[in-house]
């Protein structure tokens, strides 16, 4: 059986019609930059991720970037990051002219490793942004204190993650500050690019809407030298659509999650470890095997779709040359590692059970 890894014209299938309604509503209005639609799905997204603020930007990295500006970060500061992320999560560092500081994960959740984050903590640091990889949160009450006794500033990066608790409370609302992204493969994807800024705080959330729009109030007033980063009308209206039946499509998520973690358990691959009070949304269930292009080659003979995220870590891309020697063993070894399986709200039991029965045939 056919498995894609992610079809996003068949997951939007069901709620076409609605999708359909939202642009004919934009189109109809006229209207297509900072209006009524962005203004709602602020407030609703806001209200979802159990936070006073939501800034509309034009995708995840704009998001991360403005906030670090909001925050006053710059050059000669420096910023922890994850080895082992989306090399976004660096760039909006390095584009403000602060440097990233790689601070290698917890191998059996892929997320930032708390107890190395001391180790890394200059005079220089102003601010943690730890990543939800996966869709499962870091472990933000160790992060939260560390950064506490130090006076940092911590950031989320919960692009992967919207809708995941960790101890009952939403991602996004767990440090000063998040960042998310609306890229169509994200659980709350847009028809487009876009990106979202949560915060409980009045000021950065205000800085933040006068950066993302010339850093301007008020109509060729400019306060701030500021960016061109607006979620637009449309996608706005696509994303409202959406953020209904995100807690459908995540609870699906969780189900073919389960039926993989009971279909491969015992396997010669390395299931992803969930601990006690996370709840992750699976934005993608990455496995761990050190034959990983066997795997992958044994995979797309049964034409089942896998993806690696990421095959190479930030340090070792050539647009952060300077970082070429740095010592990231464990960021290293994730990448030689790390295979997606498919996973997305739209499988069925049968495609599910397909990938699993490739899987075992080939490690159990
Ligand atoms: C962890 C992480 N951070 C940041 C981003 C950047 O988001 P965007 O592609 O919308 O700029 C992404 C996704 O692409 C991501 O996965």
């Amino acid at each position: 059986m056919k498995v894609p890894f992610l079809d996003l014209g068949r997951l939007h299938r069901p709620i076409r019609s609605e999708l359909d309604a939202a642009y004919h509503r934009v189109m109809d209005s006229g209207w297509f930059i900072i209006g009524p639609e962005l203004e709602a799905f602020e407030s609703e997204f806001a209200h979802y991720s159990e936070v006073k603020h939501c800034v509309g930007v034009g995708n995840g990295l704009e998001a991360l970037h403005l906030l670090l500006l909001a925050y006053g970060i710059g050059p000669g500061d420096e910023v922890l990051v994850p080895s082992n992320t989306f090399i976004a999560t660096w760039l909006a560092v390095s584009q403000c002219g602060a440097s990233p500081v790689a601070v290698e994960p917890d191998v059996r959740t892929h997320n930032m490793d708390p107890a190395r984050l001391e180790q890394a903590i200059t005079s220089r640091t102003k601010a943690i942004m730890p990543v939800h990889l996966y869709g499962q949160p870091a472990d933000m009450d160790a992060i939260n204190r560390v950064a506490a006794k130090h006076g940092l500033v911590v950031i989320e990066d919960a692009a992967q993650a919207q809708g995941a608790r960790f101890q009952g409370r939403r991602a996004g609302s767990l440090g000063h500050a998040a960042a998310t992204s609306f890229y169509p493969g994200k659980n709350l994807g847009a028809l487009g690019d876009g990106g979202a800024v949560l915060t409980n705080d009045d000021a950065v959330a205000d800085k933040v809407r006068r950066l993302r729009n010339y850093g301007s109030r008020v109509k060729y007033h400019h306060e701030l030298a500021g960016a061109n980063s607006r979620l637009d009308e449309m996608q706005a209206a696509f994303l409202r659509v959406k953020l209904k039946v995100l807690d459908d499509w995540n609870a699906r998520r969780q189900q073919v999650a389960q039926k993989y973690l009971a279909g491969l358990a015992g396997c010669a691959v390395q299931l992803p470890f969930v601990p006690e009070g996370m709840d992750p949304v699976w934005h993608l269930f990455v496995v761990r095997c050190t034959e990983r292009s066997r795997l992958q080659a044994h995979l797309t003979e049964h034409q089942i779709g896998t993806v690696i995220h990421y095959p190479i870590p930030p340090h070792r891309q050539s647009s952060y040359s300077g970082f070429a020697s740095h010592h990231l063993p464990l960021a290293d070894q994730l990448a030689a590692e790390v295979l997606s399986l498919p996973m997305a709200p739209d499988l069925s039991n049968a495609e599910v059970g397909a990938v699993v029965d490739a899987v075992r045939q080939w490690s159990c």
